[in-house]
Parts: C-alpha cells; structure tokens; sequence
C-alpha cells in the first residue's frame, strides 16, 4: 500500500494503463477507482483534499488524474470521445505496446531467423559476442521534432548510438560490418546543417577502433523539399533528398565481395566506353599517374555503383501495407526500402551468414535476409511494428 500520492506525472502512465485494460476508452470515475486499484492507495492518500473553486474542496487524488490527463492529453496520448469519457490515441496505443518489462522476449522465428522484443540494448546481452556478420540497421535519426517512436536531439542521440555501436561492435565477427543508415538534419533555427554523421563518424572510429570502408548514398528523389525554412521558403539551401549508409568493418580482413551487387551499367557509361575505345581518347596516362590500357575501358556490362537510387519507401500498394491494411495494423512510419538492407547483405556476408537489425522496426532487413537465404535477428521495441513486419513473411 502506497501512503504518498503520486505526481500528476507519475500518474500519466497507470492512467493510459487503466484506459488501456478497459477497452481504449474509460468514464473518469471508473479510472479514479481502477487507478486507487492499480496502485494500492492508503485510505490516508485518498482522503487528502485541496481546495476547489469558491469555498469547496476536493480530492487531492481526483485533482492529480484529471491534471495527468490534461497533460496526456497535450502529449497526444490522450482524446475525449464525450463528457467524462476519455480513450487512448493511436500514439498511446502504441507507446503501452513497447516493452517496458526490461526482458526480452522472443516472439517469433523462422527456420532462419527470430525476432526479439526489447530495446537494443537490452537484445545485444543475449547475442553471443562474435556471432553476427552484418549489423545492418536504420536508427530512429535525431530530431527537434520527436516522432511518434521518439527522437533525441543530436548531442544526444551521439552518445545512445555510440553506446550502441559499442555494443554492436562486440557482436561483430573479426570479418564482420557495422552499416548505419542516417539522414540528415539541420540546426535549430538556421540554414546550416548539423554535422552530427561526421561526429559520429570519427567517434566510432577514434573511440571504438572501427574502420570506415565507405559512405554510401542513397537519393530518394520523391522526398518532399526539406529543410522546408531554407528551402521552400527562404529559397537559400537545396532539397535534401540523399541518406547516409555508413559502412564500417571491424577489421582489416573484412568479408565483402562486389561482385554479388553489380547493377546493369547506364547507357550513359556505355557510349562514353564505346566512343573512348573507338577515338583513343582517354587512354595513356591518367591525371592520377596510373596508365589506362584498352582492358581499362572494356567492360561486361555491369557497374558497382555508391549512390543507391531507389524511389520512396514500400507505396501504398506494397504487399506489406496492403497486408497491414487487410490486419488493421498502421504500417510502420519510416519503412526502408528493401533495395537498401538487400545491397549490404549480398555484399558483405554470403548464405549462412548471420544478420542483425538492432532496431528492426517493419523488419525489412529480416525479410531482405530471409530471401537472400542468410541467418537473421531483429530486435524491436514496438510490439506494433513486429505484428506488423512479421506480415511481410506470409503465413
Ligand atoms: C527508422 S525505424 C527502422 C525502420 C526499419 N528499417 C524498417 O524498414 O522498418 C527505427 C526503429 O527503431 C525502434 N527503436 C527505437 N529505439 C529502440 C531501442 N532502444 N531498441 C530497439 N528498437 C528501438 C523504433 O521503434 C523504430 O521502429
């Protein structure tokens, strides 16, 4: 039995829990009784009063849930569907669906691969350290504006993520990669942007002795023009429509091989072949020093190329949303697509290989892994997301 009464925002979380276990919607009166339940109050706590308007006075409990609900209200998490009902929003429902019980559970698995539920931190404790051969995951990136499965800003999201890569990092095999999917972000209030990729860049690789291999790109030429002040309005920066794909080995001796990700050459690099072959221009001494031969420009008609050029995420009509749609699921907010996990799985690990999405999110590194025949773990905080992801594999 508790004696003291809880803070309005100690209060928040047993009032979405109570809202929750009735069914999404509750009467104020029945949330009083189930929250006095819930947290064992002391008659002495219940009886406490402060004043009210005019000369009244009333239950400093009541007083304390009605102020947890305006502020879970002004979060987002809370609506009134009518008088003295109040019912959760899609954002509670799935904040309550993270797991908060720090175990992880798993919760499904395939001949090749189990999905973990608990936070990256947690999961990395039950990998066997040395085991995996490609991390491959695209965290939450840092934002002033938190998103609905929360954002830091970047000072930050630096030292969670280079925690994380710590740990990551000792799961990796001697042979094994680290690759980070980030995009960009801007400073609060100005027309520069934040360098917080270099930062954690050089972190990873000063402080934890990782190798940068390379940075990948990948353009998304549908992204809407951002950062919309300097952009749309003020018309100073560009439209940022690239992402990062930061690609660290953990040694020299790492796997990769790039021939398993060679893409048909444009018709652009095959006529400047053809024409330099033909002219000899191009051929002899390069700038560089190196000396071309005819072999230099010969080609089999594939190229090996960094920047990915992959069109939005999975639209509207993907089997996975459809999928979600059919399950009544909200698909996942940040899907990849699967051209990105798939290109670092063929490139650095072959079938057999174990692959790990610390933040798994729809589970689309898992499915790009599944179907290229490679081990897999994903690990998510989200029950959602999982229910959601785990659609992508059929029945
Ligand atoms: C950008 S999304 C990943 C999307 C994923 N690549 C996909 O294609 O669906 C980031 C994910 O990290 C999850 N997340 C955030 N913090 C986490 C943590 N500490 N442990 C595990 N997952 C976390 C979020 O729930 C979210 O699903």
């Amino acid at each position: 039995m508790s004696g003291r009464l809880p803070s309005h925002n100690q209060l928040v979380l047993p009032l979405l829990e109570v809202c929750n276990e009735a069914g999404g919607r509750i009467h104020a009166q029945d949330a009083y009784a189930a929250i006095e339940e819930k947290l064992s109050l002391t008659p002495a706590a219940l009886e406490m009063t402060v004043r009210g308007g005019g000369n009244t006075t009333v239950s400093k409990f009541h007083h304390r849930v009605r102020w947890a609900r305006h502020h879970a209200v002004e979060s987002g998490l809370l609506q009134s569907s009518s008088r003295g009902v109040w019912e959760l929003t899609a954002a509670a429902e799935d904040k309550l669906c993270r797991n908060q019980t720090g175990i992880v559970f798993t919760i499904w698995e395939t001949e090749l691969g189990q999905v973990l539920w608990g936070t990256a931190e947690q999961a990395a404790a039950v990998i066997e350290p040395g085991s995996i051969d490609l991390v491959y995951t695209s965290p939450p990136y840092p934002l002033l504006q938190p998103k609905e499965y929360g954002n830091l800003n970047s000072s930050d999201w630096l030292k969670w993520m280079g925690d994380l890569a710590e740990q990551w990092s000792g799961l990796l095999a001697d042979t094994g990669s680290l690759v980070v999917n980030i995009g960009s972000i801007s400073v609060a209030g100005k027309p520069f942007k934040d360098p917080y990729v270099a930062r954690f860049e050089i972190d990873l690789i000063d402080r934890l002795g990782l190798h940068l291999v390379d940075e990948h790109f990948w353009h998304n030429p549908a992204k809407l023009p951002g950062p919309v002040q300097w952009v749309s309005v003020k018309k100073k920066r560009l439209k940022n429509s690239v992402e990062h794909l930061l690609w660290f080995a953990k040694s020299e001796d790492f796997k990769s091989n790039n021939d398993n990700v060679r893409e048909a050459e444009s018709p652009h690099t095959t006529r400047f072949r053809k024409n330099a072959l033909e002219s000899g221009k191009g051929l002899g001494r390069r700038p560089g020093g190196s000396v071309a031969g005819k072999g230099f420009l010969t080609s089999n008609g594939t190229s090996i190329p960094s920047v990915l050029q992959v069109q939005a995420h999975e639209g509207p009509h993907s089997a996975y949303r459809r999928a979600c749609k059919e399950h009544d699921i909200r698909p996942h907010p940040a899907i990849s697509p699967l051209a990105l996990p798939d290109r670092f799985i063929r490139l650095t690990t072959e079938p057999g290989d174990l692959v790990y999405d610390p933040m798994a999110g729809s589970l689309a590194t898992c499915y790009a892994a599944e179907l290229l025949k490679r081990r897999w773990i994903g690990s998510e905080l989200s029950a959602h997301y999982i229910a959601g992801g785990t659609l992508r594999f059929g029945s």
